[in-house]
């Protein structure tokens, strides 16, 4: 059995909250929250100087407050983790044992997920730690993988612009259809195939549209039609890459 305290109840804190309490081999110890009272699932403790005794302790707190909070602990020599992907172990007090327990997906506290096949990324000062770390992340059902911060830097910012940079274009998409009264739904089956697609094509051949033909017209056309002369700038440059890295 391994004792687990949540430290941080944001999207992330949430979620795993939820995964260690539904795996089996794992003991939910405590959770520190500095905003929430309770949750029914499990203790919840205001002060960080409430935490007792677990195996590990992952701190799910916004990246600029991982240090602080882990200077704010009460214990040492514990096995403490954070769960970002582009700040290294040492940000954490060096008074316990350091690690990283990054979990590759986007998660929204209103938003289910299905948690098995979350990769999770891997890394611990000590090489003891990381065999504790395999066998959590095992005991959760998700699949690990040892990654070094160099490593975990590039998985972050690739998440980035396939995540964050992609939502932000269906925001964007949303905003132009609706526009003209139209719905968003329209949309989502092309949204869907674009996603699906990538699982049977490379992204590279998976390319369509008028910069992939360099249809100079439909591009000229478009950026007209974008008021806003950053979408406008957007399009440009998406376009020019494309038709860059395509040769037209
Ligand atoms: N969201 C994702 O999709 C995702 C995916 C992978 C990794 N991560 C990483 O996971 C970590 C948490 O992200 P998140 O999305 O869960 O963030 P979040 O939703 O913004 O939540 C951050 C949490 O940190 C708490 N917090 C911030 N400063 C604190 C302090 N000084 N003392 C105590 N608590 C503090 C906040 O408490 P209050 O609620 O009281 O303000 C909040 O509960 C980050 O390192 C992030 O990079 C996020």
């Amino acid at each position: 059995m391994i004792k687990v305290s949540v430290i941080g109840s944001g999207n992330v804190g949430f979620h795993l909250i939820k995964l260690f309490h539904n795996s089996k081999g794992i003991e939910l110890c405590e959770w520190y929250s500095r905003t929430l009272n309770f949750d029914k699932r499990i203790k919840v403790v205001n002060e960080l100087s409430n935490l007792n005794q677990a195996d590990v302790y992952i701190i799910c707190v916004s990246d600029e407050s991982i240090s602080k909070v882990s200077n704010e602990l009460t214990f040492n020599e514990k096995l403490v983790l954070h769960t970002s992907g582009s700040t290294p172990f040492d940000a954490i007090n060096k008074k316990n044992r350091r690690g990283v327990f990054y979990p590759l997906q986007t998660f929204s506290k209103s938003k289910d997920l299905n948690y098995s096949n979350i990769p999770i990324c891997i890394e611990s000062e000590d090489k003891n730690d990381l065999e504790l770390l395999k066998i959590l992340s095992n005991k959760v059902g998700c699949k690990f993988y040892e990654i070094n911060f160099e490593q975990r830097k590039t998985l972050h910012l690739a998440a980035i612009i396939t995540n964050n940079f992609t939502n932000f274009l269906f925001s964007l998409s949303k905003e132009l259809v609706e526009a003209k009264d139209l719905d968003f739904d329209i949309l989502k089956p092309l949204i869907k195939e674009t996603v699906n697609k990538i699982h049977k094509l490379d992204p590279n051949e998976a390319q369509t549209g008028p910069a992939r033909r360099n249809d100079s017209n439909i591009m000229k056309t478009h950026q007209k039609m974008l008021i806003d002369k950053n979408q406008k700038k957007l399009y440009k440059i998406i376009s020019e890459m494309i038709i860059e890295k395509y040769g037209n």
